[in-house]
């Protein structure tokens, strides 16, 4: 196709930025700006967080201090400019010495709907401890409580946070950029008989009085702040890795999740030793809106990936890997995204490759190819710059960068590196760069600089054979993409085949799949099929019925677009059960694709709203044009 006009002077100005980045010395750290943050880490930063929370389950919100180690970057500054979203700030006192507490002026700014507002407090000239007094506003992004029956085992309510992205600055006033770390300490006090984790030391039991006292020694980004509450117990998987769940759960969990000593051992082989002392994982309700979310020293993961059969373990090597890329070395600020999730994906297929063999890891790479041809091709046009790995999210929500770009796309650049100079040279550049790059953050030109003097200058030629710029500043998918076919895929595009040339779904061969191989299956389906066809297949397979996550979201999408309604009672219990935004999106967006569709779905969704995380709830709320806000 011909480029347009105005594609061609997009692309044409994207190559001079980039070549004006090139001629730039090593980009500094002083020049980068987080457009999704308040802060002005230039003057004052702050290194350490000493939280002091009540969890007030019947109120649903959280109650305390925040107590704030700040250093001045700037002598003179004479303000801390923090985040904060939906909270009450009650007072501010502010100390030199920790001791004698004065009480400041502080003001909130004006309130974007996105980003929230400025907490904007006074300093004096040697001012070192800043305590804030708040408490969250019920509803607040990051906090999800939930009734006992939103549990598994119905017994206690539940309480779980999501920072990332840009959510820490509902439950706790901090600087809430990537690009700034802390350490903190915590005591949260819960109800008596509930446990609470961090990302932070965790105790293994129920404390008396409900205290659970914390501390994280390692710097963190406020958006990998996370605390969880309820009824759980722990259970070794190894010396260093355990899981938290509900006493309902933990038995298939820990089942489930058995291999994360030996994931670790693998990781720690390729990218160097782990830094976060322990490993564990903490199960939550199925309302969580993510699949599993890399707070450090404890992944949170939905409980829709315990299948029985440890099909969807990758997601704990994809988490496990974050420790390194991600948690260690940090994208600067969301425009960088890529950094932190397509080197995650990498890892995550080599961890994979080698927990079970090259095969499987190229069924995961060949899901990542389909999952990123599908994005681009539902991008409108399909060369909008947001299919870009260098993003501008100015302005936005950094959840619209949340896509098969940075993961997919990202993952692929990766291993075209890795396919030009050698797994040899690439995985001894991988290990300097999380060695020489621990504890900081990484801007894309960071990066491209850093890849320039660290790998390519020892290779020549391979800058332009690999078309780096195109890769990192253009949009769309670059033709030397190194997609390899899986064989076991292909095994399956054969049946598919097969059956579309008239062969009964009884007589297939499809002994010994697994869901990656079920999955794919679906996926290579005709685009439109009849309702007798999706029947036929329903009734010898049971696709309505798979437990399969994965399975099912791929099965109900196709249920949807070719009328197939047989699937409504499986579809609406899923709906209803299931809160994980990557799910419940793409089926709603294809039910509201006809008004039988869309009637169906508000039916579902007036049931199922109070269930999902206000994550979720906000981006339902958008494809459906849900108007009613009234609290849940
Ligand atoms: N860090 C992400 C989750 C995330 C990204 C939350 C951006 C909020 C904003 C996490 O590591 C992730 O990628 N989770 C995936 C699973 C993974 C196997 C691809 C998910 O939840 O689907
Ligand atoms: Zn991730």
């Amino acid at each position: 196709m011909k480029m347009s006009y105005l594609t061609g002077w997009i692309k044409l100005l994207s190559a001079l930025l980039f070549l004006a980045g090139c001629t730039a010395e090593s980009p500094t750290e002083s020049a980068i700006t987080d457009p999704h943050s308040y802060s002005h880490p230039q003057e004052v930063r702050v290194t350490h967080l000493d939280l002091d929370v009540v969890v007030d389950f019947n109120n649903e919100i959280l109650q305390g201090t925040a107590l704030l180690t700040i250093e001045k970057v700037q002598r003179n500054a004479r303000q801390l400019y923090l985040d904060v979203k939906d909270m009450d700030i009650h007072s501010v006192l502010i100390s030199s010495d920790g001791a004698e507490e004065k009480v400041a002026k502080f003001t909130l700014g004006e309130e974007d709907s996105i980003l929230g507002q400025p907490l904007i407090i006074d300093l004096n000239s040697n001012t070192r401890f800043v305590s804030i007094s708040y408490s969250t506003h019920p509803g607040a992004e990051a906090l999800q409580f939930l009734s006992e029956d939103l549990t598994h085992d119905k017994e206690a309510k539940f309480l779980l946070t999501q920072s990332q992205a840009i959510n820490a600055r509902t439950w706790v006033p901090i600087q809430d950029s990537p690009g700034i770390r802390f350490t903190y300490n915590a005591t949260v006090k819960v109800p008596d008989g509930m446990m609470a984790v961090m990302s932070a030391s965790n105790v293994q039991e129920v404390m008396p009085g409900g205290v659970y006292t914390f501390e994280m020694n390692q710097p963190i980004p406020a958006y990998l702040l996370a605390l969880a509450a309820g009824r759980f117990v722990f259970r070794a998987v190894g010396p260093r890795t355990g899981i938290y769940a509900e006493p309902g759960v933990i038995d298939d969990a820990a089942w489930e999740f058995e291999e994360m000593e030996k994931m670790m051992r693998i990781a720690e082989g390729l990218y160097g030793t782990y830094k976060w002392e322990r490993y564990d994982l903490i199960v939550l309700p199925p309302s969580f809106p993510f699949g599993g979310m890399e707070n450090p020293r404890i992944t949170f993961a939905t409980p829709t990936v315990i299948t029985g059969d440890r099909s969807l373990v990758a997601l704990v090597a994809h988490e496990l890997a974050h420790s390194w890329s991600g948690n260690l070395v940090t994208n600067a600020t969301w425009n960088d995204f890529w950094l932190n999730e397509g080197f995650t994906v990498y890892f995550e297929n080599r961890i994979m490759e080698e927990l079970y063999s090259p095969a499987y890891a190229r069924m995961l790479a060949q899901i990542s190819y389909e999952d990123l041809n599908d994005e681009v091709e539902s991008f409108w046009p399909n060369d909008s710059l947001d299919t870009r790995l260098a993003i501008d999210l100015t302005g936005r929500n950094p959840d619209d960068g949340v896509t098969s770009i940075a993961y997919d796309k990202g993952f692929f650049f990766l291993k075209l590196l890795e396919e030009k100079v050698g797994r040899a040279a690439f995985d001894k550049f991988i290990n300097q760069y999380f060695e020489e790059n621990a504890f900081q953050t990484m801007t894309t030109a960071q990066f491209v600089h850093y890849l320039r003097e660290n790998l390519l200058n020892q290779f020549p030629g391979a800058e332009e054979e690999i078309q780096l710029s195109e890769w990192i500043y253009g949009t769309g998918i670059p033709e030397n993409i190194p997609h390899h076919p899986s064989e076991k895929f292909k095994a399956v595009e054969d049946q598919v085949a097969a059956w579309i040339a008239g062969i009964s779904p009884v007589k297939l061969t499809t002994e010994g799949w697994t869901a990656h191989e079920w999955q794919h299956f679906i996926r290579s389906l005709p685009d439109s099929m009849s309702v007798a066809q999706m029947s036929v297949l329903d009734s010898v397979f049971a696709f309505s019925a798979n437990r399969n996550p994965e399975v099912q979201c791929i099965w109900y999408v196709k249920s949807v677009r070719n009328r197939y309604a047989a699937a409504n009672p499986e579809i609406k219990s899923f709906l209803i059960k299931v809160g994980r935004r990557k799910f419940l999106e793409p089926i709603y967006k294809e039910l509201v694709k006809t008004e039988e569709g869309k009637k169906f779905a508000l039916e579902v969704y007036k049931e199922a709203r109070s269930h999902y995380h206000p994550i979720a709830v906000h981006t339902m709320d958008v494809i459906l044009g849900y108007q009613n806000h009234e609290p849940s």
